[in-house]
């Protein structure tokens, strides 16, 4: 039987999100499904902030990073009155499937509403790769692919200045952005929430690394494990080392889109329609071991988290 669909981004953006939203409008479309575009996540799902899409709602988006539905937090979607009242308005549109694409937050309530009857399917898409059930979300090559880029600049300029520069990078406590950038710029050390380094580990190894002759030094570090202005403080004061903390902050959120986010997008969001059409319902698509995968969602949401340890280890002198 053919579907109305609905389709929307939900918390932070992730670039490959309309890579996304495009294969799941063409796939549906394709198979005879009605696709409808939801406005800014779940606020613009209660809001009733939705347009029936069509194949030129999404000509020219493959390559943009953002999402074209735009996005919101909405931390209370979790009372029932909200999901009840998102419900009605899905009925109001006759749209009997959702499909979400966004984290944990996004799939819990996509469980909710299939409690309330919805057909729903989950898409990996944040920068952070912290959803346990695919190997790799929607926007995470990207970021790296730009923090790679800003830390190769800042060593030009560290070196240069003799400098060791601190560089916080987003996450939201998984450690995988930190570590994959890491090993890939070299950097000394390597610090993310799993890492059981310490604030003196730090400064002997520097002060050790300056004593032997070291010109610079690079630092990356997950967000939330430290305040870096005033480890850098510290560790101009303890080490010889002059030192600058740098948060590369939204802008890893931003730009174009890698073509391996745009595949892996492409290729879930095919996957997402075929999970509708085929009536299974309340799970989470993602890839895993190179193959298309999909969980139930509270399953998923009980997968132990991926650990980044081994690959610090590899990236980072101490940890
Ligand atoms: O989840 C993506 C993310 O960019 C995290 O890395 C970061 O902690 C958070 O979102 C920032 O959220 P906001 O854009 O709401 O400040």
């Amino acid at each position: 039987m053919k579907k109305r669909i609905g389709i929307f981004t939900s918390g932070g953006d992730a670039p490959g999100m309309n890579a996304a939203i495009r294969a799941c409008v063409r796939a549906g479309l394709n198979n005879g499904d009605e696709m409808f575009g939801i406005y800014n996540g779940y606020k613009g799902l209660i809001d009733d902030q939705i347009q029936p899409l069509v194949r030129n709602s999404v000509s020219e988006i493959i390559n943009r990073g953002g999402t074209i539905l735009g996005t919101a937090r909405l931390p209370e979607f979790s009372k029932i009155e909200l999901q009840q009242r998102a419900c009605e308005i899905l009925k109001k549109h006759n749209i009997d499937s959702l499909i979400g694409i966004g984290g944990d937050g996004t799939y819990m309530g996509l469980a909710a509403l299939s409690k309330l009857g919805i057909k729903t399917v989950g898409l990996p898409g944040t920068i952070d790769n912290d959803i346990a059930s695919t190997d790799y979300t929607i926007g995470f090559d990207t970021a790296l692919n730009t923090v790679v880029d800003c830390v190769d600049k800042l060593r030009d300029t560290s070196s240069s200045h003799q400098r060791c520069s601190i560089v916080e990078v987003m996450g939201n406590r998984c450690g995988d952005l930190a570590a994959y950038a890491g090993l890939a710029c070299g950097a000394e050390l390597v610090i993310t929430n799993e890492t059981k380094i310490t604030r003196e580990d730090v400064i002997n190894f520097l002060k050790e690394q300056r004593r032997s002759g070291k010109q610079h030094a690079i630092v990356v570090i997950s967000e939330k494990v430290t305040n870096i202005e005033e480890l850098a403080n510290e560790i101009e004061a303890k080490t010889g080392f002059e030192a600058r903390a740098e948060k590369l902050g939204h802008m890893q959120r931003g730009g174009t889109p890698s073509p391996l986010d745009r595949v892996l997008a492409s290729k879930l969001g095919n996957y997402a329609i075929e999970l509708i059409d085929n009536n299974i319902s309340c799970v989470c698509a993602g890839i895993v071991e190179n193959k298309l995968k999909y969980y139930n969602i509270y399953d998923a949401l009980k997968l132990p988290r991926k650990s980044t340890l081994e690959l610090v280890k590899v990236a980072s002198n101490i940890g």
